[in-house]
C-alpha cells in the first residue's frame, strides 16, 4: 500500500425526510445568505424545492435561486452563477439534484472567490478555495455529494474536463433515498452503472498488497450488482435504494481508493462521447468499460481474473487464467445490459467517422504529452482501437 492523506470532512444526514432540516444545517455551517442551484425541473415537479425554501424560511434564511442546469453541465450557466453569488453577497451554494447541479454548483463556488477565469481550475489549477456548499441530492450515481470533484463543459469547443481541490467537498450532504424513487429506470440504471465505474476506476491498480481496499470495492460492486436488478424490477424499493445511495457515495468518497494508484481511463474515454454526443455519462460508461477493459486485460491478466471470481462469481481457470478474466469482462457487459444500458456506438449515438477525432482529444486533453495514463499507458492509436472495439 502506498502512503496518503485523507480527509473527507462532509456531514452526512442520511435518510427520510432528513431534507426538512436543510435550513438548519446551512446555518450550522455558516451560511447567511444562499444560492440554491438546481436542474432542468424535477425538483419541481416532485415538490421537494419548495419543501426545501420552507425550510430555509423556517429558520429566516435568505436565498435566490439559480435553476437550469443541463446534464453534462456547460460553462455558460457558472459564469451567470458567479455574477449573481458577487451581486448578491451570497455565502453558501445549495445545489439540489444529481451530479450535474452540484458539479455546476461547485464551478460557480470557486469561480465566485477567485479573479482569474473559472475553467483556470478546469485546466489543471488546484483548487483551494471556494464558497461553502451543501447538496441535497436526488440520484445515486456521480458521487458528487462525497468527492473533492466537478466537471464542467466548456460551451467553446464542448470539451469536458475535471477540476479538483478539497475545498470542493461540500459542508453537508443531505441524502434521502426516497428523493431517488422519481428517476426513470434508465436515469437509475445510468447511476447504477456510474457507481461501478467508480469502482472500478479503483480496482485496477498497479499497487501490490492492497487487500482492505480491494475488499471493500468487492463488496460495494457485490451490493450493485444484488441492488440493482431489485430497483430496476421495483422503482419504489426505499431499502434498494438507500444501500444505492450509500454505496454511490462511498465508491467516490476515496474511502476505498487510497494508498492505490487508480485508473481512470474509462472515465477519460467516455468524457469525450458525453461532451460531443451529450449522452448520459453513464450510458456511454457501459459502452466504454468493457472495451477499455478488454484492451487492458493482458497489462494485468490477474487482477481482472481476480474480480471475476470474487465479484462475478466465475471459477478460476488455473490453465488460462485469460479465459477467467474474459469472463469477468462479459459479466459485466451482461449485467448492464440486462440493466437497459446500450452496448455500442450506434445505440450511443456516436459516430465511427470521429473516433480519430476522439481519440485525439482524450490523449492531448487530458493525457501528458500525448500518452492517457492510467492502469496502462495508452497513446493516440491504442485508443483509435478502444473506440473501434465500441462498434
Ligand atoms: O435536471 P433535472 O430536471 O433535475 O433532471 C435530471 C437530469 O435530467 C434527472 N433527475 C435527477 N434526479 C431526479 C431526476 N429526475 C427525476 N427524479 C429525480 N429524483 O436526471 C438527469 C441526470 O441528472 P445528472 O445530475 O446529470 O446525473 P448524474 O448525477 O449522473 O450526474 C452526471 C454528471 O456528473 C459528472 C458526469 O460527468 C456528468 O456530467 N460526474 C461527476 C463526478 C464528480 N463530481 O465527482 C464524477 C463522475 O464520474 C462524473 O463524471
Ligand atoms: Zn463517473
Amino acid at each position: 500500500m502506498d502512503n496518503f492523506t485523507f480527509y473527507a470532512p462532509t456531514y452526512f444526514a442520511f435518510g427520510m425526510d432528513t431534507e426538512n432540516q436543510t435550513g438548519e444545517y446551512i446555518k450550522r455551517f455558516g451560511g447567511r445568505k444562499v444560492l440554491i442551484h438546481y436542474g432542468g425541473g424535477s425538483v419541481i415537479r416532485s415538490g421537494l424545492l419548495e419543501r426545501v425554501k420552507k425550510s430555509l424560511d423556517a429558520v429566516s434564511l435568505p436565498y435566490v435561486e439559480l435553476g437550469g442546469v443541463k446534464p453534462n453541465p456547460r460553462s455558460g450557466l457558472v459564469y451567470t452563477g458567479i455574477d449573481l453569488c458577487r451581486k448578491e453577497s451570497i455565502d453558501f451554494i445549495l445545489a439540489v439534484g444529481g451530479g450535474s447541479a452540484i458539479d455546476s454548483a461547485k464551478a460557480i463556488a470557486a469561480g465566485a472567490v477567485y479573479n482569474g477565469d473559472f475553467l483556470d481550475f478546469y485546466e489543471g489549477k488546484p483548487v483551494t478555495q471556494a464558497l461553502p456548499i451543501g447538496t441535497i441530492l436526488t440520484i445515486a450515481a456521480a458521487g458528487s455529494e462525497g468527492s473533492p470533484d466537478s466537471v464542467i463543459t466548456n460551451e467553446k469547443g464542448m470539451i469536458k474536463r475535471g477540476a479538483t481541490g478539497e475545498a470542493f467537498r461540500p459542508r453537508f450532504s443531505i441524502l434521502n433515498p426516497a428523493l431517488t424513487q422519481t428517476l426513470p429506470k434508465y436515469q437509475t440504471a445510468c447511476g447504477v452503472t456510474d457507481i461501478i465505474a467508480h469502482l472500478y476506476e479503483r480496482y485496477l491498480t498497479n499497487t501490490v498488497e492492497v487487500e482492505v481496499t480491494d475488499r471493500m470495492i468487492e463488496a460495494l460492486m457485490l451490493t450493485m450488482i444484488h441492488e440493482g436488478p431489485r430497483v430496476i424490477e421495483d422503482p419504489d424499493n426505499y431499502q434498494a435504494r438507500a444501500n444505492i445511495m450509500w454505496a454511490g457515495m462511498m465508491a467516490h468518497n476515496n474511502s476505498c481508493g487510497v494508498g492505490r494508484s487508480q485508473d481512470w481511463t474509462s472515465h477519460n474515454v467516455e468524457h469525450e462521447l458525453s461532451a460531443l454526443y451529450d449522452c448520459t455519462h453513464g450510458a456511454g460508461l457501459a459502452v466504454v468499460m468493457p472495451a477499455v477493459f478488454t484492451y487492458t486485460m493482458t497489462h494485468d491478466v490477474a487482477r481482472f481474473a481476480q474480480i471475476a471470481v470474487r465479484v462475478w462469481g466465475c471459477s478460476m481457470d488455473f490453465y488460462h487464467p485469460e479465459k477467467t478474466a474474459k469472463a469477468g469482462i462479459e459479466a459485466l457487459r451482461h449485467f448492464l445490459f440486462s440493466l437497459g444500458m446500450p452496448r455500442n456506438f450506434e445505440e450511443l449515438g456516436a459516430k465511427e467517422s470521429d473516433i480519430e477525432k476522439l481519440a485525439h482529444t482524450a490523449c492531448y486533453g487530458n493525457g501528458e504529452n500525448g500518452t492517457l495514463i492510467g492502469f496502462m499507458a495508452l497513446k493516440q492509436k491504442d485508443l483509435e482501437h478502444i473506440y473501434r472495439l465500441m462498434l
